[in-house]
């Protein structure tokens, strides 16, 4: 048992005291707890599903069929305990008429030799094509490797249409593949 005259001992009223900040800062903790949270359950749904909107149908319908373009998607990854945000690249294209997914196609930019970013070379009178810069790996305007150390084609993302905002959006399924392997495998 403490004694008033022990160095660590409390007096009645600094007891007191002592408690009332204990609590205040308990309920701090449970306050700032709820925030975080609130704030992470209100961030946009581009940021926490895997599939994220990518181009309302409507402009996607306005594109000239079979021209690539590359698009951003911000794509959220949980790091421990904080989500972590960063834009990702990806190429699009209306590969033909039509409304539906199958209508379009995406590929992401990510080189599966080594995972440098693959750049769009757009052709005057030929077809678009894709290159990275990194070991001069090079791709057909389908994806396809045409020379160079890619061990496969560039990665294809599924794409779906979906609601979003009150229009119809077509989005796309972010993944990350792991580069270096013939195979394509989802980074985990
Ligand atoms: S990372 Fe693209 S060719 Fe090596």
């Amino acid at each position: 048992m403490t004694s008033p005259d022990h160095p660590l001992s409390l007096a009645q009223p600094e007891r007191r005291e002592f408690v009332r900040v204990a609590m205040m800062l308990g309920l701090g903790c449970v306050g700032i707890g709820a925030g975080v949270y609130t704030i992470a359950s209100r961030l946009p749904a581009s940021v926490q599903a895997g599939v994220l909107p990518l181009l309302p149908l409507e402009e996607a319908l306005k594109r000239k069929v079979g021209s690539w373009v590359n698009l951003a998607v911000t794509v959220a990854r949980r790091d421990g305990y904080k989500l972590v945000t960063r834009e990702q690249h990806l190429y699009f294209k209306r590969a033909k008429e039509g409304q539906t997914e199958d209508c379009f196609a995406a590929l992401s930019s990510i080189c599966p030799h080594a995972g440098c970013g693959v750049d769009l070379l757009h052709g005057k009178d030929e077809p678009d094509r894709f290159r990275c810069a990194c070991h001069n790996a090079k791709f057909t305007g389908e994806g396809a490797v045409e020379s160079g150390p890619a061990p496969r084609a560039m990665d294809g993302l599924k794409l779906s249409v979906g609601d979003h905002e009150g229009k119809r959006w077509l989005m796309v399924e972010w993944k990350d593949f792991l580069p270096g392997s013939a195979e394509k495998k989802e980074r985990g």
